[in-house]
């Protein structure tokens, strides 16, 4: 095989698009998911190419040195995707000690494997880590955006774990000399996330007429950019990426909560034959997330001089075939509401 990638928390939603994506595109990689199945990381997800001849899956923990040491060497692995991690601001705020554990120590953890494994002889390899734009905290209302020399300035603790995984990947890079590559990116949307985050927790909500529950008044800004623009994005940096640079991957493409909820209300009621803005009325201001951002906006334009990237969907396009891929895959929510979904490992790996 040409190459022998280990992509992390392929079983996760952005994770699983960069799998399929990999393993489509380049069928003379060998390409291995390490994933360890928390509640976030869904194998069904990976349906379509669980049999390709250049994938495998493994199921461990990236925090336990022994089994990522082992997966490095059974599979002399060159090029590293890292994505597993604990994703969710609201669970952070709960459990912080989590956070600390997997993003932090695991990415340690890794990078540890990495350099034992590679031992000084970094041609041709590359450890790529998949990080967020709330790193850099929160911007007011101004125009602004954030690029590539923001001062870190993380506020919650799913950001504060990120930018400590960030600050060791860049420190494995300026102590040890690993080719090194961080990319920070805007909220991704589409097929297979989670149905906690925004996005499809109010798409299920308004094909089951559950209340949508808007944190504070609605009026916080992020950036969205379809996951599969950010699947290409990835694949253009870990191919072309100068290694110890930092790239900002975002669609110019802001939206103040509320005013995408009505997006996603219009859209939906139109491919369920509802009236227009008849599920509005499940719109429900509930108590703000502590400590919530005001505002994220991600200046992208580096990455698009420098290697050429850029988006290639529009919004009103990335949320129709959304809404249309979760109302088209409703069992694939309910296997997630049930429970059932865990046993797919059991069901279809270890029996096969
Ligand atoms: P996700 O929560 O959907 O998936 C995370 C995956 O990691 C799951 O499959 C889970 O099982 C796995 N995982 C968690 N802990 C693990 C551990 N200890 N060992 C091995 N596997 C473990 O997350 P996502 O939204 O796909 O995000 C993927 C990455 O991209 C994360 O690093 C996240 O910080 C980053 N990111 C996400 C967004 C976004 O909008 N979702 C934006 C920018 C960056
Ligand atoms: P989320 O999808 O959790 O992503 P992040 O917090 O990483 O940006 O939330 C996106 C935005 O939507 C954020 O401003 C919080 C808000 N939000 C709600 O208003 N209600 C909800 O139920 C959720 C999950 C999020």
């Amino acid at each position: 095989m040409k190459r022998r990638i280990l992509i992390t928390g392929g079983a996760g939603f952005i994770g699983s698009h960069v799998v399929r994506l990999f393993v489509t595109k380049y069928p003379d990689y060998l390409v291995v998911n390490l994933d360890k199945l928390t509640y976030a990381g869904n194998l069904a997800n990976l349906k379509d190419v669980e049999l390709a001849p250049n994938y495998r899956f493994e199921k461990g923990d990236i925090c336990d040195g022994e089994t990522v040491n082992g997966i490095f060497e059974k599979y002399d692995i060159d090029g590293v995707i890292h994505l597993a991690a604990e994703s969710h601001v609201d669970r952070s705020i709960k459990e912080p000690l989590t956070f600390a554990r997997t993003n932090v120590m695991g990415t340690l953890t890794l990078l540890e494997a990495a350099k034992h494994r590679w031992s000084g002889n970094y041609d041709g390899k590359l450890f790529y880590h998949i990080s967020t734009d709330e790193v850099y905290g929160a911007l007011p209302f101004d125009g602004s955006m954030f690029t590539e020399e923001t001062k870190y300035a993380p506020h919650s603790p799913y950001s504060a774990s990120k930018a400590s995984s960030d600050h060791f990947v860049r420190a494995y890079h300026n102590t040890y000399g690993m080719p090194v590559i961080v990319t920070n990116c805007s909220n991704n949307y589409g097929p297979y996330q989670f149905p906690e985050k925004l996005i499809p927790l109010f798409i299920n909500n308004i094909r089951n007429r559950r209340p949508l529950p808007v944190y504070g008044r609605g009026k916080n800004v992020r950036d969205w950019l379809y996951v599969e623009d950010h699947a290409r994005a990835i694949d253009t940096i870990f191919h072309n990426g100068k290694a110890a640079e930092t790239y900002n991957i975002g669609g110019f493409n802001e939206w103040r909560n509320i005013d995408l909820i009505k997006v996603i209300i219009r859209c939906a009621d139109r491919i369920m034959g509802n009236p227009e803005g008849f599920s509005e009325e499940l719109i429900t201001y509930v108590t703000d997330r502590e400590g919530h951002d005001l505002r994220y906006a991600i200046d992208a334009s580096k990455l698009r001089d420098e290697l050429g990237w850029q988006p290639s969907l529009q919004f009103e396009e990335g949320i129709e075939k959304t809404v249309r891929w979760y109302l088209d895959n409703q069992q694939w929510l309910d296997n997630i509401t049930s429970g059932d979904y865990e046993k797919y490992y059991e069901e279809m790996y270890l029996k096969r």
